[in-house]
């Protein structure tokens, strides 16, 4: 092995570096290529082991020789780096540009649970007629919601209420939103025109149609003149607006020992498969009640309903089950849009 040919190792090795660099497109392949030209274990390196057989004189020429060839191949990989690394810059931008006219991932949007939606349409329409929200109390006494209410201790219509006590005596949680009435009349006097939307408690075998947990709005209207008439037409245009404007009211006579006359309402619409549907109690306020919220029953009059808003919310939406109200099953809930 001579000088001249190991020049023209290093020149043929250069060339064919030049071909093979500008042919590589990714950094890692130009990495490996890099180190098999120029690394330890390379091609240059290689080639340089003939340097022994020369005389001592072109030792030197090789080295010079050799470390041109190795800048040079060194500048083209190094070149080539700038160039891929502009190349995958490039598409990584391209890969990660967002495209501001792609419609964005759809906010989740909450909707009212169905109960507290049946009561704001019941407030909407109520306020139409002037009555305002009022709030009663979820434990009551003894006192309130029954005596008050003219439900005297051991008088047999408590069984109407399946009560829960709480271990304080004369507490109770409250059975009906009624005892309101009482709260509401005794803050402050007539006029009055509230509602009182609320949980209500019962002691009952839990089904399809009862809970013992379970919500009612209460109204109540006191006024100089307040009559049976001015009830109807109240609770006519509550229902329609509740189920839509061909429904039809039903006023069967009731008892409640806290209005004289009392009332059923039912309601029916053209198509109701179910018929006539029971949703609420009413009447006119008893005397007695009257004078226990301290107002004079000969100066004033009054009429109050309570009606059960699972009841409404179930034929409103046409919900089978009013255990699905408690259950918190997003399925359920979101169907109320
Ligand atoms: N409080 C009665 C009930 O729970 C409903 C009612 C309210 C009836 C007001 C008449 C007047 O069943």
């Amino acid at each position: 092995m001579d000088l001249a040919a190991l020049e023209k190792q290093l020149r043929t090795l250069q060339a064919s570096a030049e071909t093979h660099v500008s042919a590589v497109t990714a950094s890692a392949e130009l990495d490996d290529l890099g180190s098999s030209l120029l690394g330890k274990r390379g091609a240059i390196t290689e080639i340089l082991r003939g340097i022994g057989d020369l005389p001592a004189e072109d030792r030197p020429k090789i080295g010079v020789i050799a470390n041109e060839v190795r800048a040079a191949i060194d500048a083209l990989v190094s070149a080539r780096r700038e160039t891929i690394k502009a190349d995958e810059l490039r598409d990584q931008i391209e890969r990660e540009r967002s495209d501001a006219t792609t419609p964005g991932p759809a906010p989740s949007v909450g909707s009212l649970h169905p109960i507290p939606e049946t009561i704001a349409a019941i407030t909407e329409i109520m306020a139409a007629f002037g009555f305002v929200v009022a709030e009663g109390q979820e434990i009551e006494d003894d006192v309130t919601n029954f005596q008050l209410l003219n439900i005297p201790e051991d008088h047999p219509s408590r069984d109407l209420w399946d009560t829960l006590y709480l271990k304080e005596p004369g507490r109770l949680l409250r059975t009906h939103t009624s005892p309101g009435q009482i709260r509401t009349m005794q803050a402050g006097g007539p006029p009055i025109r509230v509602i009182l939307p609320g949980r209500c408690f019962r002691y009952e075998a839990v089904d399809a149609s009862h809970g013992f947990e379970f919500h009612q709005v209460e109204g109540l209207l006191v006024d100089r003149s307040a009559s049976l008439s001015d009830l109807k037409g109240i609770l006519n245009e509550l229902a329609r607006g509740l189920f839509g404007p061909a429904t039809q009211t039903r006023f069967r006579p009731g008892y409640y020992p806290f209005t004289e006359p009392s009332v059923a309402v039912d309601v029916s619409w053209p198509g109701s498969k179910d018929g006539w549907m029971t949703i609420l109690g009413a009447g006119m306020v008893h005397p007695v009640v009257l004078e226990n919220g301290g107002i004079d029953p000969e100066t004033h009059q009054g009429f109050a309903f309570g009606l059960g808003v699972e009841r409404i919310a179930m034929l409103r939406h046409n919900i089978p089950d009013l255990r699905a109200f408690l259950e918190n099953d997003i399925r359920f809930l979101s169907g109320f849009r």
